[in-house]
């Protein structure tokens, strides 16, 4: 992990001309980056956001700059309601999605509570690409193509003991910023190898990665351990982040890889907790009571 966290990631030259790549969270930080960087290659985009003005602002830029398409949905992934509505559109409509990158996320360091009555950085971190994942996996087994990207992180490490499954909420227990987001990191990683197995030689893939330790607006709101220990130290630029993410989209050297953990662009061996496949299934199931999918 250490190696991997100071390593230059591989790049990937090839253009991307009239594909589309669908990216979550690209008003700032890596997702702003990373649509950029597919732009500049030739793909259209479908971004996701919770902010209208600032959505508008990067479609005009995108389209300004590299000239290429930039529709957007608008959902704000504390609430389950929107994040379902824009699954469901998305599964109804005859988009062939080349890309699916899965990157909005928060940090936070007080216990909060959405409207759907769920802890926030599960709701948000984990819950929220689940949902989409979930509502679209036919419609992408039936396209025979696309790879799916969860921007993940090597905070999974932090819930060193895995999940508290009987207390996603953090009532039993004391809140921490650190084991919160290590924690929606693993329920990520798990349900990873249920759509993994979902999506067995379909022509679909399904990966997680870290986009290194970047300097972004994600954990400003910390001053204490998670800023000191985990990204001050390390801070990098988000390019690589998005030079990453291209590869992974991108590259042949990934073609029918799947239901890995990659730092930057390199595998590694996630934790042991995420790779549990009884807690897999169970987080699965939840998962899927919680998303209100059943
Ligand atoms: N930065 C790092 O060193 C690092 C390390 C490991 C993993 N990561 C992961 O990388 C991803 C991107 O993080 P970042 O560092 O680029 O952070 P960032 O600059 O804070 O960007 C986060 C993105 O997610 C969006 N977002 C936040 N809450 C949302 C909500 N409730 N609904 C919809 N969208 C929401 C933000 O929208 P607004 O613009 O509206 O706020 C923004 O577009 C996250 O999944 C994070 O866990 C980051």
């Amino acid at each position: 992990m250490l190696r991997n966290n100071k390593a230059e990631p591989l790049e990937c030259q090839d253009d991307f001309n009239g594909h589309l790549v669908a990216i979550t969270g690209a008003t700032s930080g890596i997702g702003y980056v990373t649509a950029r960087e597919y732009a500049s290659h030739g793909a259209n985009l479908l971004v996701i956001n919770r902010n209208e003005e600032k959505t508008l602002n990067l479609c005009e830029e995108i389209n300004r700059d590299f000239g290429v398409e930039c529709d957007f949905m608008l959902a704000d992934f504390t609430h389950i309601s929107e994040v379902k509505k824009v699954g469901e559109e998305l599964a109804n409509s005859d988009l062939n999605i080349d890309v699916f990158i899965h990157n909005a996320g928060v940090y936070l360091t007080e216990r909060t509570i959405s409207d759907d009555s769920l802890e926030m950085v599960f709701q948000v971190d984990h819950l929220g690409s689940f949902i989409i994942n979930y509502i679209l996996k036919d419609k992408l087994k039936a396209q025979q193509k696309c790879r799916i990207i969860l921007v993940n992180s090597e905070g999974h490490r932090f819930a060193i003991l895995g999940l508290k499954l009987d207390d996603l909420n953090w009532e039993k227990r004391r809140y921490s910023g650190l084991k919160s987001y290590g924690s929606a990191k693993t329920a990520q990683l798990l349900t990873m190898i249920k759509f993994n197995d979902f999506f067995q030689n379909s022509g679909v893939t399904i990966n997680a990665m870290h986009p290194g330790n970047v300097k972004t607006t994600m954990g400003e709101n910390s001053t204490g351990l998670f800023q000191r220990v985990f990204i001050e130290p390390s801070y990098r630029s988000p390019m690589i982040s998005a030079k990453s993410l291209y590869y992974l989209g991108v590259s042949k050297d990934i073609e029918g890889v799947s239901g890995k953990f990659f730092n930057l662009t390199y595998e590694e061996e996630p934790a042991p907790p995420v790779l549990d496949r009884e807690v897999a299934k169970k987080m699965w199931d939840l998962s899927i009571k919680l998303g209100r999918l059943a």
